[in-house]
């Protein structure tokens, strides 16, 4: 180990050189953040330029949003093709998420404790977050945290004008658990619903969901009578699917990691 190496290890790195290694803004830019009094370290507002951290623990906070410090960590949004299964693997061989990360060499040394936060439906499209960084999915998927999830659905028909107050104010719903049919219900509300086009025998609409049990968008909208024809999720949280290409990975960038901390508490 390198005389320079020893020294960060045992005493900690610089934080506006954590900012800058970190991709936050250059280590200048870093001292201005700091000097400003816009970077806390667990929980603590830092103003001097002095301070040393360890990236692998410090919890550094830029504008209230957390900023991922170890590069081992891994965020990427796909945009799940259509009749691709939300698996790593399948012993069937049929196509599923795993097999997108076999070509992307960079995340290869990750690929194998990578995982997907929750599911789409073979036949749902769009994004699906996948990381290895256990704590933040961990609470993406747990319904407590309510991170929201956004979905554009064309569906059978023009929806009535009491649809989406139905949706909003709750529909009963089974758990979803294919191995207890007809076992207990609950009721679902959607946080809100818009129609975003009208075509001739068919529309497309727009739910938020913090929901996130099995087929939940589909029922939903088989309970108010509008079958689901297409299924899109295009949000998690903040993080938007955008333009991103079916079958396309990208990284997240940082400030879309420090809003999904943000979003769970983190
Ligand atoms: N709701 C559904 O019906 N399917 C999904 O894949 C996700 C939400």
């Amino acid at each position: 180990m390198s005389e320079r190496k020893a020294r960060e290890v045992s005493e900690g790195v610089r934080l506006q050189k954590v900012l800058s290694q970190a991709g936050v803004a250059s280590r200048r830019a870093a001292e201005e953040l700091i000097a400003a009094g816009r970077v806390s370290v667990d929980g603590e507002t830092v103003r001097e330029m002095g301070r040393r951290v360890d990236p692998d623990t410090a919890i550094v906070h830029v504008d209230g949003a957390r900023v991922v410090l170890r590069d081992d960590q891994v965020y990427l949004a796909l945009n799940k093709p259509q009749g691709m299964l939300s698996t790593m693997s399948d012993d069937k061989g049929r196509p599923c998420v795993g097999d997108l990360l076999l070509d992307r060499v960079e995340i290869m040394n990750q690929a194998q404790r990578l995982f997907h936060v929750g599911r789409l439906d073979a036949d749902t499209e769009g994004l699906l977050l996948l990381t290895n960084d256990g704590e933040l999915g961990h609470r993406l998927m747990h319904p407590s945290y309510e991170v929201t999830k956004t979905y554009v659905a064309e569906i059978m028909g023009q929806p009535a004008r009491d649809v989406g107050k139905r949706l909003r104010d709750g529909i009963e719903l089974d758990d979803g658990d294919e191995r207890n049919p007809g076992g207990p219900t609950s009721t679902v509300t959607v946080h809100s619903f818009k129609l975003v086009d009208s075509l001739p025998g068919r529309s497309m609409v727009e739910l938020v969901l913090h929901e996130g049990r099995k087929h939940v968008v589909r029922r939903l909208l088989d309970e108010v009578g509008h079958p689901v024809q297409r299924l899109i999720r295009t949000a998690v949280g903040d993080v938007q699917l955008g333009n991103q290409r079916p079958g396309k990975l990208r990284p997240l960038n940082n400030s879309e990691v420090g809003a999904l901390y943000k979003a769970v508490g983190l």
